[in-house]
């Protein structure tokens, strides 16, 4: 198992390592074209922005209505505006306290004015998603249902917690244990396991990977938890025809495949507690030989939610607003009081978005800011990208509604989105279309710290996530539909056996 696992993060690593070099090379001319033609190609005038600064056809709600794609109205364009505003409506439907009935609803009966209530021990509708490591098992053991419960790892089975939670939240707290076993940054991690964060107050951030019901059902129907049965799939759509691997597709009333990832920090001062999303979580160190476990109250900086719309993936990307100033904050002191990653007394290692060398204390803080200005990221041309201003307004809107809100606290930085449709339902070995994704440079300060650079977006690096290695395919160059959750999956041990006779 640890030779397996071992060898499939070097083959991510190569792989994600190659095409961010490639992107950086290729990117700005092709992404110039991209940008032309999709203004030129569009209806929307300035006029048109101007006449709705918001600009999109459904304006965000505190409500717990998940869209499954963004709408467009007969004979208009989709525009960043309107992905903008569909992000923000996930993001709400997400972070809605989830229901005791059904993991990865909401519950109904909470009232908007309790949205985001400071401290709330019930989990919200993502983190009520399956957990990466719950759904591919060692030796590709089917996963539990759905509804399952998930238990707490063994490392932390004597770790008495103080006023332990009852269902469900600690089902959440059980839950987050993935998160928090993880400390690489996201293709840091598989590139440079030394990439981690560590914030101000001298902790590291942590990680998890979830996904939908939709998405779960699918990988249970055709066993794509089973590398081999990723590879058969692959295999029968060349010679059949078909999809291969395709995600299902949501449409603006139906959720498609959603997958997400959190980023935490642990919350020493409690004061915190009313800015942030809160989750008592299970801490351990999954790379230590013996690791200790312990309890912690985490809160979230960062939020991925990537569905499957329309054609293709929609990749939102929120973060705490006190997570990392911009440069041109910073040049003009439109500062926060404080951040937790990023501080005006730095005295040591003070180069911002610098990986950690090897031997840096795990504790030594590590001095973030955001590349680009978020009203910056998704603008061109006469195109004013309205993130900004929408943030702004939903914070507005989150606020009236409960004073309280924690969420009021969160700010989109962008959501990257095809331009073109693109269709990949089809088993390919190339790199998946990422160009023709905008905005060009798309990436959270507090997830894809190290790779922030201009012309680097989501889908340059999810482009070449691929399917599983097994013994069918020790290095698979099948596109797996740029989600690399497949790449995670184990086979049969007597299968494994029998082929490496
Ligand atoms: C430099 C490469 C890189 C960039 C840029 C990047 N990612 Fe990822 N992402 C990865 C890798 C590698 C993984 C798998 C390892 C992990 O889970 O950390 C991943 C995992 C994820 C996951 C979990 C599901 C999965 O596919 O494994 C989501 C969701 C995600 N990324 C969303 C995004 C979004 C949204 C952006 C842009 C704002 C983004 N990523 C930018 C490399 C990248």
């Amino acid at each position: 198992m640890q030779g397996r696992g071992s060898m499939r993060f070097i083959y991510i690593t190569l792989a994600v390592f190659m095409m961010v070099a490639v992107a950086g090379l290729g990117r700005t001319a092709n992404q110039g074209q991209a940008l032309e033609t999709s203004a030129s190609d569009t209806e929307l005038s300035q006029a048109l922005i101007d006449q709705n600064y918001l600009n999109c056809f459904d304006l965000p709600e505190i409500s717990p209505e998940l869209p499954g794609a963004p709408r467009i109205e007969d004979g208009m364009q989709m525009s960043q505006n309107i992905v903008n505003c569909f992000a923000w409506q996930e993001f709400i439907a997400l972070n809605w306290t989830a229901s005791l009935d059904h993991d990865g609803q909401a519950d109904m009966s909470i009232p908007a004015s309790m949205f985001g209530e400071p401290g709330d021990e019930r989990p919200v509708v993502w983190e009520t998603y399956k957990e990466a490591y719950e759904v591919f098992l060692p030796n590709a053991v089917a996963p539990n249902p759905w509804n399952a419960e998930q238990g707490i790892p063994e490392v932390c089975m004597d770790v008495a917690v103080e006023g332990a939670r009852e269902l469900p939240s600690l089902a959440k707290a059980s839950e987050a244990v993935q998160v928090l076993d993880e400390f690489g940054q996201a293709n840091s991690a598989v590139s440079d396991p030394n990439a981690w964060l560590t914030a101000q107050s001298g902790h590291r951030a942590h990680y998890e990977v979830r996904m939908n019901e939709v998405e779960f059902d699918y990988i249970v129907e055709h066993e794509f938890y089973n590398a081999l049965k990723q590879y058969e799939a692959v295999q029968e759509a060349l010679e059949e025809g078909g999809p291969g691997i395709y995600f299902p597709l949501g449409t603006p009333d139906e959720p498609g495949a959603i997958e997400v990832k959190g980023a935490w920090i642990e919350l020493d001062n409690p004061g915190l507690i009313n800015r942030y999303l809160t989750a008592e979580a299970y801490i351990y160190n999954e790379q230590e030989e013996d690791p200790d476990c312990y309890v912690a109250t985490m809160g979230l900086i960062g939020l991925h939610i990537i569905q499957k719309s329309n054609d293709q993936w929609t990749w939102a990307t929120f973060e705490h607003v006190q997570n990392a100033p911009s440069i041109d904050e910073i040049a003009r002191q439109d500062l926060e009081d404080v951040y937790r990653f990023w501080s005006p007394n730095c005295r040591v290692d003070c180069l911002p978005n610098k990986k950690p060398s090897a031997d840096q204390p795990y504790d030594q803080p590590i001095q973030v800011v955001r590349i680009k200005d978020i009203a910056d990221v998704g603008s061109w041309g006469s195109f004013q990208n309205n993130v900004a201003s929408l943030n702004a307004w939903m914070q507005a809107q989150i606020r009236n509604i409960n004073p309280d809100s924690v969420f009021q606290y969160y700010e989109l930085v962008s959501v990257g989105w095809p331009v073109e449709e693109i269709k990949n339902d089809h088993p390919t070995t190339s790199p998946l279309p990422y160009q023709e994704i905008i905005p060009a440079s798309l990436a959270n300060s507090v997830m894809e710290t190290y790779y922030q650079q201009p012309g680097i977006n989501c889908s340059d690096c999810h482009s070449v996530a691929h399917i599983a290695p097994s013994s069918a395919d020790e290095s698979p160059e099948w596109r797996s539909d740029y989600s690399f959750l497949l790449s995670r999956a184990d086979e049969p041990e007597s299968d494994s056996g029998d082929a490496e006779e």
